[in-house]
C-alpha cells in the first residue's frame, strides 16, 4: 500500500531495557529516527500513535540486582524514572512512555499467552536444563555462562555470544558455569511452552521475502533471509524464573514460570496503547493502519520473525509494515557497551550541554547507522555543529534577521520586483518540502536531514551572490527583496527543520514571531507577510569550543584506564620449559611491506613480510582490528621457523607476535627501536 492508502499509523521504538541509562548508540539507533518519523507524520496531520516504554524483565535485570543487593523492583524503578526523564528533555515525543511492569501490561501478556494456548498453538515439551543445586534455582538465558563454540569467547551466554553475535542454546556452551555462584550446573528435567516457529515458515517466507523484497531494508531483510534459510526451530516462550510475567494458576504445571522476556515486551507495544487510548484496536488491528517498528539490528530476528509469528498464531492483529532497523553507532572507535561504562549517556550529556538537544540530535542523524555501523566522535560533534549547523543554518538566519533588523528596524519589507535568480530560488524553496519527505517516508533520514540544510545553503548562497549589505548603497528597493525572500527561507526552515532540530524550531518561529505552521504550509514564499514586525535576534546556535570537547575525550580516556586497570588479570605461566626448548623458537624482527584481506574471510589478512632473509606471506587473524593500508611499514616480530601451514589456500610461512589486550584486541609486538630487518629476537 502506499502512504496515502493508511488511515493511522503505529509506530513503536524498541522498549530499552531498565537495567542503564540511556546512551548515543540508542538514540542514533532507535529514538532519535523515530522521533523524526513521527513529527513528520504529525506535522503532515496524520493520525500517529509514538508507543514507547522501558522493558522492566529479562536475567540481566535480576542479575544486576543481585548483584548490588536490591530487589529487581528497585532496579526498574530507578532506570526507568532516569530514562523516561532523559527522553522528555531529549524531545523524543512519545504519545506513552510506559512500562512492562504495570498491570495492564502483565494482563495483556497473559491474556495473549492465552489464546494462543486455547488454541493449542504452543507445544508442550518436557527437556533438560541446567540448574545452580546451591541456589535452587533453573539458568536460564544470562544465568549461565561458558564458552562460545564459535568463536572461543570465555564470557558467553546461554541465549547469546555478544562477541560474534551467535544466537546460542544454553546446552552449546563448553565449559557451562552458573553465572550466580560460579558453579558447574547439573542437569534437571522441566516443562515448557514452545512456540513451533517452523509452522510459520511458509508464511514468513512469503510475507517477508517475497511481499516486502521491495520495501525493507537490505540489512533487514538479509538477516530474515538467513534465519528463515538457516530453518526455523521451536522457541520456548516460557522460562523458570521468578521475575516477569507469571503464567497464570490455571495453567497446568505454569507455577514458579513467567513468560521469556522476548515474549512479553513486544506485546508491551499493545499494552501502553491500550493504556493510552481506548480506541487502541484500531491501533492494532485494522488493515488501513500501518505499523512501524524502529529498532536497533540486534532486534531483527524478535521483529521480524518471531513477534510477527505471535501475531499471526493469534490471529486478529496487523503486522509491521516495515521494521527499520539501524545498525549500531559506535564511540570513538570502539562498541558502546553499558557493562564497560562505554558510551555516551544521554542525561549526563543533557546535564553537561544544556539547551543543545537539537546539537546532538543533529549529528546523531546526520552520521545514523543506516547501512553500516558507524563511529561517533566527539572532534566529528564539533565539526558539525561548528561547521554546519552554526556556519550554514545559523549564520544563515542570523545575517538574515541582523540585516531586517538593521535596515528595516525587524520590519519585513515588500517582495517588490524579481528578476530571474529571484523566480529561480522561488520555485527551488517549493520543491523542498516533497524531496524531505519522500526522503523520511522512505527511512532515509540522513539523506533528509542533508536535504533541509540544503535549503539552509540555498538561502546562504542567495545572501551572498546578493550582497545585500553593498546593495543597500546603490540599490535599496532591491535589498527589500532579497531580504523579503530571505525571510520566506527561514519561515520555511522552521517547518522543515521540526522533525529533526524541534527545539530551533521553535525558538525560530518565536524570533520570526510566527506560529510554527504544518508542512502542508511549507513550499509557500508567503510565510512572512510585508510589515510583520519581527522579535529581538538571537543566536541558534553556539560555537563548540576545544575546551569543552577536550573534557568530554578526557573523560573516556579515564574510563578506558579505568577498565583497563579493572580488568587486568594476568593469567598464570605456563610449566617451566629448558632452554633448550626455547632454543628451537626462531623469532626476528620484520617489517610489513603489503597487506590485504583475505575475500571472504573477516578475520584474516594476507600479510607480506620483509624478514631480512626474504619476503614471505603470512596468513595473520588480526583482520578485526587494523586497517590493511594502516599497517604498511609495522615492524613485526615474526616467528619465523614454524611450519608452513595453508589458509584458505594461501600458505602462510610464519607468525606475527601479537598481545591480546585487555578487550580482546590484538597487539603488535614488535621492536620499539629502529633495528634492522631479521634480526634475532632471543
Ligand atoms: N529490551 C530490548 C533491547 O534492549 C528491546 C525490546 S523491544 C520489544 O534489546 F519489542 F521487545 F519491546
Ligand atoms: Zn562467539
Amino acid at each position: 500500500m502506499n502512504n496515502t492508502d493508511f488511515k493511522r499509523y503505529t509506530v513503536t521504538s524498541a522498549l530499552p531495557y531498565a537495567n542503564g541509562p540511556i546512551h548515543i548508540g540508542h538514540l542514533a539507533g532507535v529514538y532519535v529516527p523515530a522521533d523524526i518519523y513521527v513529527r513528520y507524520l504529525r506535522s503532515t496531520g496524520k493520525d500517529v500513535l509514538f508507543i514507547g516504554g522501558s522493558d522492566e524483565h529479562g536475567v540481566p535485570i535480576t542479575i544486576k540486582a543481585r548483584q548490588l543487593g536490591v530487589t529487581p523492583q528497585e532496579i526498574v524503578d530507578k532506570y526507568h524514572g532516569i530514562i523516561k526523564k532523559s527522553f522528555v528533555d531529549f524531545g523524543v515525543s512519545f504519545d506513552i512512555y510506559s512500562r512492562t511492569s504495570n498491570k495492564v501490561h502483565h494482563e495483556t501478556a497473559i491474556e495473549f499467552f492465552k489464546t494462543l494456548y486455547d488454541k493449542n498453538d504452543f507445544v508442550e515439551k518436557t527437556s533438560f536444563q541446567y540448574y545452580d543445586e546451591e541456589n535452587k534455582q533453573f539458568l536460564a538465558d544470562r544465568y549461565i555462562t561458558g564458552t562460545c563454540p564459535h568463536c572461543s569467547n570465555e564470557k558467553a551466554y546461554g541465549d547469546q555470544c555478544e562477541k560474534c553475535g551467535t544466537t546460542l542454546n544454553a546446552t552449546d556452551l563448553i565449559n557451562p558455569r552458573s553465572a550466580i555462584s560460579g558453579n558447574q550446573p547439573v542437569m534437571k528435567e522441566t516443562k515448557h511452552w514452545f512456540l513451533p516457529l517452523e509452522k510459520y515458515e511458509d508464511f514468513l517466507r512469503e510475507w517477508i521475502l517475497v511481499s516486502h523484497k521491495d520495501d525493507w531494508k537490505t540489512n533487514v531483510y538479509g538477516q530474515c533471509k538467513s534465519w528463515l534459510d538457516q530453518g526455523l526451530q521451536p522457541r520456548a516462550v516460557t522460562r523458570d524464573l521468578d521475575w516477569g510475567v507469571k503464567l497464570p494458576a490455571d495453567i497446568e504445571g505454569g507455577e514458579g514460570k513467567v513468560l521469556y522476556v522476548w515474549f512479553d515486551a513486544p506485546i508491551g507495544y499493545i499494552s501502553a496503547t491500550k493504556e493510552l487510548t481506548p480506541e487502541w484496536e484500531k491501533y492494532w488491528k485494522d488493515k488501513e493502519t500501518k505499523l512501524v517498528h524502529f529498532i536497533g539490528k540486534d532486534n531483527i530476528v524478535f521483529h521480524c520473525i518471531i513477534f510477527p509469528a505471535m501475531l499471526k498464531a493469534e490471529g486478529s492483529y496487523i503486522l509491521p509494515d516495515n521494521v527499520p532497523a539501524n545498525e549500531f553507532m559506535n564511540l570513538e572507535g570502539d562498541k558502546i557497551s553499558t557493562s564497560r561504562n562505554w558510551a555516551v549517556w544521554l542525561h549526563e550529556y543533557l546535564e553537561e550541554f544544556p539547551g543543545k538537544q537539537d546539537e546532538l540530535r543533529y549529528v546523531l542523524c546526520a552520521n545514523a547507522p543506516e547501512t553500516k555501523d558507524n563511529d561517533f566522535t566527539w572532534k566529528d560533534y564539533q565539526a558539525k555543529n561548528n561547521n554546519e549547523l552554526l556556519a550554514i543554518f545559523g549564520n544563515f538566519v542570523n545575517r538574515t534577521l541582523v540585516l531586517t533588523s538593521k535596515y528595516y528596524e525587524g520590519i519585513v519589507p515588500a517582495l517588490g520586483e524579481t528578476n530571474d535568480a529571484d523566480k529561480t530560488v522561488l520555485d527551488d524553496i517549493k520543491n523542498f518540502p516533497a524531496s524531505i519527505a519522500a526522503s523520511i517516508e522512505s527511512y532515509r533520514f540522513r539523506e533528509a536531514i542533508n536535504e533541509m540544510m540544503n535549503l539552509a545553503r540555498l538561502g546562504n548562497k542567495y545572501l551572498t551572490e546578493n550582497e545585500p549589505w553593498k546593495q543597500i548603497k546603490t540599490n535599496p528597493e532591491r535589498v527589500k527583496t532579497v531580504l523579503n525572500i530571505s525571510l520566506q527561507i527561514c519561515a520555511n526552515l522552521s517547518i522543515v527543520c521540526e522533525p529533526f532540530l524541534p527545539f530551533t524550531a521553535d525558538k525560530l518561529s518565536k524570533m520570526l514571531i510566527i506560529t510554527l505552521e504544518k508542512w502542508d504550509k511549507a513550499g509557500s514564499i508567503d510565510l512572512i507577510k510585508e510589515g510583520h514586525q519581527l522579535g529581538a535576534v538571537d543566536f541558534l546556535f553556539q560555537r563548540i569550543e576545544d575546551v569543552d570537547i577536550d573534557k568530554q575525550v578526557q573523560k573516556l580516556l579515564d574510563t578506558k584506564k579505568a577498565n583497563e586497570e579493572a580488568n587486568v588479570e594476568a593469567k598464570p605461566a605456563k610449566a617451566n620449559i629448558e632452554y633448550d626448548d626455547f632454543a628451537k623458537i626462531d623469532i626476528r624482527t620484520g617489517t610489513i611491506i603489503e597487506a590485504v584481506k583475505v575475500p571472504k574471510t573477516k578475520k584474516l589478512l594476507k600479510l607480506t613480510i620483509d624478514t631480512g632473509m626474504d619476503k614471505r606471506t603470512v596468513v595473520s587473524g588480526i583482520a578485526e582490528y587494523y586497517e590493511p593500508e594502516n599497517i604498511i611499514g609495522q615492524k613485526v616480530s615474526i616467528l619465523v621457523n614454524l611450519a608452513p601451514k595453508d589458509l584458505k589456500g594461501i600458505t602462510s610461512q610464519g607468525m606475527i607476535l601479537m598481545a591480546e589486550n585487555y578487550d580482546g584486541k590484538l597487539c603488535f609486538v614488535a621492536p620499539t627501536e629502529t633495528i634492522n630487518n631479521g634480526s634475532e629476537v632471543k
